[in-house]
């Protein structure tokens, strides 16, 4: 296993779309080993591959407590999301030391398949739901902070600009998407 480097915003290999998996290799056991290693590392909840600069459909969350056991959805896609709405304060690996409110829809059905190729579907709510359709963004090119106002969007870009110049992303800060405010 190894860590990975991880992409920080606005770097434009995070913009890219992801391809499909079509095989289900060591390769990408490999990838999905070093995925895990990279968010437990960075006290994250969740990793997309074009994260790393892979750009892969390969997303895994980890939302327990026990944090040993990434989930592991390949080729994922919403097929189903229900009507409410939920504000939740979302953060991200490529984006460190940023929370901002973000509006999705409270409960999502997502089909993938596991690291074998088997197809799957679960139904998720809370902070599984959030945190699927953050990674699956990442997967389309798209950042939490693509749903900011362009001025709140610019500043952030701004500032990790310059943290960027100063030093190295330390991988240290947390991916929070913390605690579920229902919107009134
Ligand atoms: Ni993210």
């Amino acid at each position: 296993m190894a860590l990975l480097p991880i992409l920080i915003y606005p770097d434009v290999r995070l913009n890219k779309v992801a391809k499909p998996v079509s095989l289900f290799d060591a390769q990408l056991m490999r990838l999905l080993d070093d995925m895990a290693e990279t968010m437990y590392d960075a006290r994250g909840i969740g990793l997309a591959a074009p994260q790393v600069g892979i750009a892969r459909r390969v997303i895994i969350i980890d939302v327990s407590e026990e944090r040993q056991t990434p989930q592991i959805f390949i080729n994922p896609a919403i097929i189903t999301t229900d009507g409410e709405k939920i504000l939740h304060e979302e953060g991200c690996l490529s984006v460190p030391g940023i929370y901002e409110p973000v509006e999705r829809p409270a409960q999502v059905g997502v089909r993938a398949q596991n690291e074998f190729g088997e197809w799957f579907e679960i139904t998720a709510e809370g902070l599984m739901s959030v945190c699927l359709q953050h990674e699956i963004d990442h997967l389309e090119g798209k950042m939490f902070v693509d749903y900011l106002s362009p001025l709140k969007r610019n500043r952030i870009k701004s500032k990790m600009r310059k943290e960027g110049r100063k030093a190295p992303p330390s991988g240290k800060k947390r991916m929070g998407v913390r605690s579920p405010m229902r919107q009134r």
